[in-house]
């Protein structure tokens, strides 16, 4: 901890020529024990090169030019003339311990070197990247941000950047954005809450984790399509549906992976290939690689060789928008289920643990985040205020947020929430049509237990050829 080293270092003596002042200095190292020099003479006002005390065979200054970079202030001079207490002790504090000048360490997202900082001044000398868990803000109430944060462990010690690259998933803006959107009714007197996963209860699929792969994109289609797909079969296609098979296997124009891709695409895909189920095609979230460039999806039988399912394609039709507008979101998830949205990510949302979120001023990214929608309610602030919000399923575990939920100001189109708002119907005729059980291919009629219920599936008619 001592850092006082005897002053037995003369670095260099140098002569000096500045404005006509010649005069000849030693460096002395700043953990050079303050004596006295300055006090044992007196401080001198404007320039005076006479104002010196000796030191260490040379002489050190007292008056109000000497120079702090150069090292020819006396060691006592800022705390005798200035009245400047002077550290002197040559190290930094982190959390109640000291690190000697130039070590190193990890302060959250940012790296720390304890430098000298001025004469007598050791200090911690930091990069400045915005950090996903931002201490500052997670110090702020819940009232002062409108809902409440955590500090996540996976996102402790992440840079924003780091954040984006490995945890949102859509490179560009999408294209759909100048998709038009379809006209239909509007359902009147809507409840002023619902959640599609109380209507629908095991046909709306659960939360996943993306982990470190940049596949909101994959994660969101396939969930919205599953869920479509529950729904208009009245539970007979159930299946939860592989992001993977679009990771690894659409990657073409521009679709990336764990890097990033588009949902348009994404979309466009299921509905010409069609799109294997989970337990065929499991996730390797970005940890293989190799295996996650890999497209196997051009097999006889599952990529998962254990998978208790035979390989199951189902199929979409072309997407469609739904306006951008409140009333027509919350008409379509009521009536045909959970629609599909993008938003902008600010670095604050990663810390979003429950509340209805708006963003606070943290800085935003460019990549885009897609989410399922899956229904919407309000409540009241603080001050009594009504927040009316969505209800949105992300793809980060379900340990973020409200159970892998969140809930955001409804609308404003706060972050673009409701500028993309995508939906697809499923394809049940090509579905069934390569469906390998003989009981979901063959009967006309199929019974089914779903939710206790049974559920009388007519399979739809060929349809005749124009
Ligand atoms: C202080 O000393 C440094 C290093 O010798 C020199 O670069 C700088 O110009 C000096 N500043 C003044 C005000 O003399
Ligand atoms: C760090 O970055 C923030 C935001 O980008 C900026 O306001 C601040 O001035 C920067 N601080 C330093 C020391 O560069
Ligand atoms: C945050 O709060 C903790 C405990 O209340 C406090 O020790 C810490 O200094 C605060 N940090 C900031 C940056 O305000
Ligand atoms: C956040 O969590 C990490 C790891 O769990 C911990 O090291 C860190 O001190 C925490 N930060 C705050 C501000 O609580
Ligand atoms: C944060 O980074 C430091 C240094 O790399 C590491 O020792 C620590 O375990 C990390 N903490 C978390 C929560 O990842
Ligand atoms: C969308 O339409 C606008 C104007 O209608 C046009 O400027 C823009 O380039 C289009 N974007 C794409 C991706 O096609
Ligand atoms: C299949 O199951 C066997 C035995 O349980 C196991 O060793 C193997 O790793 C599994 N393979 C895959 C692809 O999960």
């Amino acid at each position: 901890m001592s850092m006082l080293i005897p002053p037995l270092i003369l670095m260099l003596a140098i002569l000096s020529c500045k404005g006509g002042r010649y005069r000849r200095f030693i460096e002395w190292g700043p953990d050079l024990a303050p004596g006295s020099f300055c006090s044992s003479r007196q401080c001198c006002p404007g320039r005076d090169d006479s104002c010196t005390v000796e030191i260490l065979g040379s002489v050190c200054y007292c008056d109000v030019f000497c120079n702090r970079t150069a090292n020819d202030c006396c060691p006592d001079y800022y705390v005798t003339c200035q009245d400047v207490a002077p550290v002197t002790i040559a190290s930094c504090r982190f959390y109640g311990k000291d690190y000697d000048p130039g070590i190193v360490i990890r302060d959250n997202c940012n790296l720390c070197t304890c430098s000298l900082v001025q004469l007598f001044r050791y200090d911690w000398v930091c990069s400045n990247n915005t950090c996903l868990i931002d201490v500052q803000r997670f110090n702020q109430t819940s009232e002062t941000l409108g809902w409440q944060a955590a500090n996540y462990t996976r996102f402790w010690n992440k840079t924003f950047t780091d954040g984006i690259k490995e945890h949102v998933g859509i490179a560009t803006e999408s294209k759909a954005q100048n998709m038009s959107s379809v006209q239909r009714k509007l359902q009147s007197d809507l409840p002023t809450f619902f959640d599609s996963r109380n209507k629908w209860t095991s046909w709306i699929h659960p939360v996943r984790d993306q982990r470190n792969c940049a596949s909101s994109w994959a994660f969101s289609t396939v969930d919205v399509a599953a869920d479509r797909l529950s729904i208009e079969s009245r539970g007979l296609l159930t299946n939860q549906l592989s992001p993977q098979h679009l990771l690894s296997c659409n990657r073409r124009r521009g679709q990336r992976g764990c890097e990033g891709g588009s949902v348009e695409k994404a979309w466009w895909f299921i509905k010409r290939k069609g799109i294997m189920t989970e337990e065929c095609y499991p996730y390797y979230g970005g940890n293989t690689t190799a295996a996650d460039q890999k497209c196997l999806a051009n097999m006889e039988t599952c990529p998962n060789a254990n998978s208790s399912t035979a390989k199951i394609v189902l199929y979409v039709t072309p997407t469609y928008r739904v306006g951008e507008n409140e009333e027509e979101i919350k008409s379509e998830i009521y009536k045909r289920g959970p629609v599909q949205a993008t938003m902008r990510v600010p670095a604050d949302f990663f810390m979003y643990q429950s509340g209805v979120y708006r963003h606070t001023g943290a800085e935003v990214g460019q990549s885009e985040l897609a989410v399922r929608v899956v229904g919407w309610g309000e409540d009241a602030d603080e001050n009594g205020r009504k927040r009316k919000y969505w209800i949105c399923l992300n793809s980060w575990g379900t340990k973020w947020g409200e159970k892998g939920a969140f809930r955001m100001v409804r609308g404003e189109n706060h972050l673009g929430i409701e500028g993309n708002i995508l939906a697809v119907h499923a394809d049940m005729k090509r579905s069934l049509a390569t469906h390998p059980s003989e009981g979901i291919r063959d009967e006309g009629l199929i019974n089914i237990y779903t939710n206790k219920q049974i559920v009388v599936i007519k399979r739809p008619r060929p349809t005749a050829q124009p």
